[in-house]
């Protein structure tokens, strides 16, 4: 990796800091700024993930309706040994790697291929990080553990250029971007590895009936509606800002036509909200909504034609055994 991180010792490993100074002052407030002058309102979800929202996503991972966390474990515990065969890798890299609970049974099936060293595991939120460096140095006691602090979007020239590398991004959180900007990360992962460098390793959940899809982000205990709230509190905390979390409704929609649920707030009355950390009062009328997620669902061959697209060409492609959800390992090429 590049030098100039700030690297602080917490527990086994060494989280390197690559967040550039005042990363959350900056980047939160243009992305406020931009997202709640537009109309409609939006904001990214990079920024449901303080420690309270990485701790909620945990919890909406063992909910009954939120199946993808289940599917893709299905595939990894059943295929990681293929996928490792497809392509054995010295280094492997994840990105928006959160607790990395799905991680060892990929780092196993790749120590089995015999050339692993290292596991680089790349996210915004340093508790994220933490929680996950005590669990893996346990259970790898030989592998180098490179934690890193840093935005997948903005900063993959930190990560290691040496070495045959596979780039895992787990989780269906590709589906989190908008199209232009997955294609824009879909490039740059290639131009980090470069031909013959190594692969791109990519869960995606799949299209499927709206009865399936809507209760995933919208559970019957609320965890999901909780998540999407933290984004007020985050803005609450980090701007000084005074929404009344209680007055926003939890939506999640499907769109057919975008291939994407939505995940929404919905102003319950009319609300002047204050946000004095970027200097703005913006106005919520009664029903408006605050779009906050996006999470894109695939087809197994449109992932495939995106992958390929940004110079990568399918090894192979695996779905659990009900076709909800698909992990796809490409080459750069
Ligand atoms: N891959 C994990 C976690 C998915 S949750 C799993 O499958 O369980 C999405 C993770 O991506 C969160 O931990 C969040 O902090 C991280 N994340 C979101 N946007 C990011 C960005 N731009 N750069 C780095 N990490 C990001
Ligand atoms: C991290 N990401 C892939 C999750 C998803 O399914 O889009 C985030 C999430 N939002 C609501 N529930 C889960």
């Amino acid at each position: 990796m590049s030098t100039g991180a700030k690297n602080t010792v917490h527990g086994p490993a060494e989280i390197a800091h690559y967040l550039p100074p005042h990363y959350l002052e900056s980047e939160l407030r243009r992305d406020v700024l931009a997202g709640l002058t537009a109309e409609p309102k939006s904001l990214p979800p990079k920024w449901f993930y303080d420690d309270r929202g990485s701790k909620l996503f945990e919890r909406i991972m063992e909910l009954p309706e939120y199946y993808p966390t289940r599917a893709e474990r299905e595939i990894l515990e059943r295929y990681a040994p293929d996928m490792a065969a497809a392509s054995p890798a010295e280094t492997l890299i994840e990105l928006g790697s959160g607790s990395s609970s799905k991680t060892p049974r990929l780092i196993s099936a790749l120590q089995e291929e015999g050339r692993l060293q290292r596991y680089v595991a790349v996210d915004v939120s340093d508790g994220a990080l933490l929680g996950a460096g005590d669990h893996l140095s346990e259970t790898f006691p030989g592998l180098e553990l490179s934690p890193v602090a840093a935005d997948f979007e903005r900063q993959l020239h930190v990560l290691p250029r040496n070495g045959h590398r596979m780039v895992a991004f787990l989780g269906g959180t590709i589906g989190n971007l908008e199209p232009e900007q997955r294609t824009a990360l879909l490039e740059d992962i290639h131009d980090l590895l470069g031909p013959g460098g190594g692969s791109l390793l990519v869960g995606t959940d799949l299209i499927k009936p709206e009865e399936i899809l809507v209760p995933a982000y919208d559970d019957s205990a609320g965890v999901t509606a909780e998540f999407n709230k933290n984004v007020l509190r985050v803005l609450n905390r980090e701007l000084g800002a005074d929404f009344d979390v209680d007055e926003f409704d939890h939506v999640a929609v499907w769109l057919p036509e975008k291939r994407r649920i939505e995940m929404r707030l919905r102003a319950r009355k009319s609300m002047l909200v204050t946000l004095p950390g970027v200097d703005l009062q913006v106005l919520f009328a009664a029903g408006e909504e605050l779009r906050t997620e996006i999470s894109t669902k695939f087809s197994r061959d449109g992932i495939a034609v995106e992958l390929e697209a940004a110079g990568f060409r399918v090894a192979g492609q695996w779905t659990d055994s009900q076709d909800r959800y698909a992990v796809t390992v490409a080459e750069a090429v």
